[in-house]
């Protein structure tokens, strides 16, 4: 098992959650530009969509994402071997199974959270994964699904998994309730238990485990690593994208407080993406595709509110070009640094 754990990056991680629709190529640049350390998750791609699907579209990025982690959803090992040969070319530097995601259109495919029933199944997709991946494995679940007792189940799916040799397992520390429940709902409704993923880690010392669920802020973060090896955030990082500016420093020790007033060179970050998107839009992209991600960019800045209303309605407009973000950015009060934190600045409407 040693040896496991030894081929995954070492604790402590950060990592932004897989989120579809969010976590996209282009979110996923923006994001590496604050953080060069943050390990980042794609969307959830579908194994028959990488097998039968414009798979060029669905797997290539930019080389300056990495680290990066290919999410794959499946509950086929033929299929999710097939995906994980065909994903070698792209070069991911690890692939993930999704066993948390608890929408329709997910489990009519009978995978997703609904796999969280049954654990020998999921641990024959990570030994089928295993063979042909030449990078790790790793596992994205739930604590249980629907009338399962967490403190039950869990232990044995995760003993299945590590069994199987997942180099790594990832919990969102909420049940998923399959009926009754929209995905969303399913996000906030079911009460979070970090202590039993705690106790998970306990029990098993020398298997990666991380968590995830309804954290925060880099404080939060600093108070699950003390029981787990790895933090997850997948709102938060998304709608408060300048956090991740303080990853770095916080993982090489600052601590939270040290890490929450990042030296940023934002003007550098602007011209990056400007860049980016010029050559995006210069291949027939739209703009928007890019700045949509940047709106939670500057949380608490003097000027943050102009900047959204920029990025969400003139980069938006047919024919849009960089100089948009140019005007997002000069709306800032850059200098004068975030005023007020995120969460009160939203209460303040
Ligand atoms: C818009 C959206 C899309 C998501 N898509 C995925 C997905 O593709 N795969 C997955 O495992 N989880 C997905 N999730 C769940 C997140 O990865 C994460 O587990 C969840 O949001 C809880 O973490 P948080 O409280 O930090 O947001 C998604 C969440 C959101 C908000």
């Amino acid at each position: 098992m040693k040896q496991e754990k030894a081929r995954y990056i070492k604790a402590p991680v950060f990592a932004v959650a897989p989120m579809i629709d969010w976590t996209d190529r282009h979110c996923r640049f923006l994001h590496r530009q604050l953080s060069k350390r943050a390990l980042l998750y794609t969307e959830m791609v579908v194994a028959d969509a990488i097998i039968f699907g414009p798979r060029e579209k669905l797997l290539s990025h930019s080389a300056a994402e990495h680290p990066v982690a290919l999410q794959l959803g499946g509950s086929d090992a033929a299929k999710l071997s097939d995906a994980v040969r065909i994903a070698a070319d792209y070069g991911y530097d690890e692939i993930n199974l999704n066993v948390g995601c608890p929408s329709d259109r997910v489990q009519s495919g009978t995978f997703g959270a609904c796999l969280m029933r049954d654990a020998t199944h999921v641990a024959d997709l990570v030994t089928a994964m295993k063979r042909v991946s030449t990078v790790p494995v790793t596992v994205k679940c739930r604590i249980g699904v629907d009338d399962q007792e967490p403190a039950q189940v869990l232990p044995d799916f995760l003993a299945r998994m590590i069994g199987a040799g997942a180099d790594a397992i990832w919990i969102h520390a909420r049940k998923a309730w399959l009926q009754g429940l929209s995905p969303k709902e399913n996000r906030e409704i079911p009460p979070l238990d970090y202590d039993l993923v705690y106790a998970m880690k306990r029990e098993n010392p020398d298997v990666f485990m991380g968590i995830n669920g309804g954290i925060a802020d880099l404080e939060q973060a600093a108070r699950h690593l003390s029981h787990v090896d790895g933090v997850m955030l997948g709102r938060a990082a998304y709608h408060n994208t300048g956090l991740l500016a303080g990853v770095d420093a916080f993982l090489a020790g600052a601590g939270p407080a040290g890490a929450t007033t990042p030296d940023v060179d934002w003007l550098a970050l602007r011209d990056t993406m400007m860049d980016y998107a010029a050559e995006l839009v210069d291949r027939g992209g739209r703009l928007h595709h890019v700045t949509r991600h940047m709106v939670g960019l500057f949380q608490g800045f003097a000027g943050a509110r102009r900047f959204r209303q920029i990025l969400s309605t003139d980069a938006a407009r047919p024919g849009a070009g960089p100089e948009v973000i140019a005007a997002a950015f000069a709306a800032v009060d850059i200098d004068g640094g975030p005023r007020v934190q995120p969460e009160e600045q939203k209460l303040a409407g």
